[in-house]
């Protein structure tokens, strides 16, 4: 019996309470519910959910149902790209679906030749460079010509570098001579120099080589022809210590079973050198304490 009455106390405090702006009957109700997600607003003498169009400006910047408002002439108006702004204030401000915006007469979207000297940047993900006294937009490296440029490229997500007067992308190909190529590593892929008879000779990596016979023609440089493109083998990709110990680069590295460059095979020795070292120094700390005891 009890039971049964707090089941009739609780649903008749859930029903005479709103719960969605439709249930209001007046300002008081509507303005009070607060339901978590949906605002609502006294409009047109009914309860309704807040929305850009049954706002007042000023509204630049506010969200509702997942919709940008933007003041303008007819009032608050939702927008969804530059071009549904119709004043200069809020086209510099609002940034519909995370695109900026820029005021030409009308709202239109950014791009580089907009940006003055000094906000010459990444604009709307296009890079832009000044050069030529102008903000333009740029794809590659080589759309750079001017050195002090090149060189700051990185911030916008290039890797260039200014090498035989021009800006290059910083691989293997931009590295001049010989020498400097077979040291030289670039996006962890080793350089190395061609060999054509003809004289026509240049710097390169496996992953540059898109024909399966000049790839194969350079597997002494570790170069492998998989999946339609050319690689540079790693040591890791054999398991066995057969095909590991047949590629001259690598070794089979007994304490973890696995083929690794002896460059690495070295780091790991050295690091359970110290890890030895450690261990001893604990052990002989721990005897003295004994002794002392
Ligand atoms: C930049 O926008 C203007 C219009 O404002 C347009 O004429 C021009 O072609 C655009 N430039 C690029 C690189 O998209
Ligand atoms: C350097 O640039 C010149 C002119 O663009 C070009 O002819 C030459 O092949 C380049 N040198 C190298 C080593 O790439
Ligand atoms: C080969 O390329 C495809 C598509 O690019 C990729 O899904 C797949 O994982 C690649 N396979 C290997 C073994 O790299």
């Amino acid at each position: 019996m009890k039971t049964i009455i707090f089941l009739f106390i609780s649903l008749t405090m859930i029903t005479s309470t709103p719960l969605t702006c439709s249930e209001a009957l007046t300002t008081a109700e509507c303005t009070n519910i607060i339901n978590g997600i949906h605002e609502c607003i006294w409009h047109e003498n009914q309860c309704q959910l807040k929305t850009c169009q049954n706002s007042q400006i000023p509204c630049d910047g506010l969200v509702y149902q997942g919709e940008l408002c933007s003041n303008s002439q007819q009032g608050c108006q939702s927008v969804k790209e530059c071009s549904d702004i119709d004043n200069q204030e809020s086209c510099s401000t609002l940034r519909p679906q995370g695109v900026e915006c820029h005021w030409d007469q009308q709202c239109k979207v950014k791009n580089c030749s907009h940006n003055t000297k000094s906000n010459c940047k990444l604009t709307n993900s296009e890079k832009c460079i000044y050069q030529n006294e102008k903000c333009s937009s740029i794809n590659q490296c080589s759309d750079i010509v001017e050195k002090s440029r090149c060189l700051v490229s990185q911030i916008q997500g290039l890797d260039c570098i200014w090498s035989n007067d021009s800006c290059l992308t910083n691989n293997c190909k931009a590295v001049l001579n010989k020498e400097e190529c077979f040291k030289s590593v670039r996006n962890s892929e080793k350089c190395f120099y061609t060999q054509n008879r003809n004289g026509d000779n240049h710097c390169l990596s496996c992953s540059q080589l898109a024909e399966e016979c000049k790839c194969n023609e350079y597997g002494i440089f570790g170069c492998q022809w998989q999946n339609n493109s050319c690689f540079e083998a790693s040591c890791n990709q054999y398991t066995n210590e057969i095909s590991c110990t047949h590629e001259s680069e690598c070794v089979w590295y007994k304490p973890m079973n696995k083929c690794v460059t002896t460059q690495e095979a070295n780091q790991y020795d050295r690091a359970c050198d110290i890890y030895i070292y450690g261990s001893i120094l604990h052990i002989c700390t721990l005897l003295i304490l004994i002794v002392l005891w």
